[in-house]
């Protein structure tokens, strides 16, 4: 099946589908999203994601606010719609379609609603990740899942370049996060990861993994680690909604990790179990 597109209540073959120029996410990015995996119509952690979405639109101040379970149904029909095994739903709301000032428009307007379901196969989890570190360039609002993503876009394209697969980004010295991932370590039976602050995403994952480690009994420390700290990791893990739980194999080509491997599997195997029961795969 082709990609779906859904847009203000209309839905289509995404390659076909069109929007207003005047949408404000075309000129500002001004809006938000969310991405998750789905299974047929099933969608992984759907409710984290729509929490941390109200937060977004919060951080935002644009006013969309569905009833939750009508909003989850018309998620639903896009995914029904797209009848795919394996997918990525995708949302965004934008602030409104108006003539371009920065200030936000006056008058009657409406936040619009954009959703795609795109197919997917699911990742091989033994497959292990290659990253670079790169300066964190973004702003103070990472908590807030805009669509202005140009240091990530940027810093995943210098990933790709240098025959990696994910951007680390370095602040002062300091690892906050990856252009479309978290990043952790495992060092001496302590799972490190950044806070959730103004300077990273609150990745579900990494809330899903914090809550798993809680019940294996692994510490979990929420602090800073260095751009060094990777380099001694017993491992390095990274986590997305897309990816789940992965493993490191290199950083700016120097091999790290793979000194805790059985402190690993058990983590990364608690997330994948969890991911099948709830997707009932
Ligand atoms: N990215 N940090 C950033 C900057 C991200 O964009 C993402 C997600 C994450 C991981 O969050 P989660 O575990 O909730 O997926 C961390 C999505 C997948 C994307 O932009 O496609």
């Amino acid at each position: 099946m082709p990609a779906i597109g859904w847009y203000n209540g209309i839905c289509g073959n995404l390659s076909e589908m069109t929007i207003p120029m005047n949408d404000r996410a075309v000129y500002f990015g001004d809006g938000c999203y969310e991405a998750c995996l789905a299974v047929g119509t099933r969608a992984f952690a759907l409710s984290r994601h729509l929490d941390r979405f109200e937060h977004s639109l919060k951080g935002l101040s644009i006013p969309f606010c569905p009833d939750r379970d009508a909003f989850i149904r018309t998620l639903t029909d896009c995914l029904a719609a797209a009848n795919e095994t394996c997918s990525v739903l995708y949302w965004q709301v934008s602030r409104a379609t108006a003539q371009r000032t920065h200030a936000f428009p006056t008058g009657e307007t409406a936040p619009n609603l954009l959703i795609t379901v795109t197919p997917k196969k699911l990742a091989v989890p033994e497959q292990t990740m290659k990253l670079v570190t790169t300066e964190d360039i973004r702003y103070a609002m990472c908590d807030v899942k805009t669509l202005n993503l140009i240091p990530n876009v940027l810093a995943n394209e210098h990933a790709r370049r240098c025959g990696a697969d994910e951007a680390i980004f370095v602040r002062d010295g300091f690892v906050t996060e990856g252009s479309h991932t978290n990043i952790h370590i495992l060092k001496d039976g302590v799972l490190y990861t950044h806070p959730t602050d103004n300077r990273i995403l609150p990745g579900v994952t990494r809330a899903i993994l914090l809550e798993l480690c809680a019940g294996l009994s692994v510490r979990v420390s929420e602090q800073a680690f260095s751009k060094d700290a990777l380099f001694s990791a017993d491992e390095v893990l990274v986590t997305s909604s897309t990816l789940g739980v992965r493993r490191t194999a290199a950083v700016d080509g120097t091999a790290v990790g793979g000194r805790d491997p059985g402190r690993f599997l058990m983590i990364r195997n608690a997330y994948d179990h969890l991911f099948s029961e709830e997707m009932r795969v």
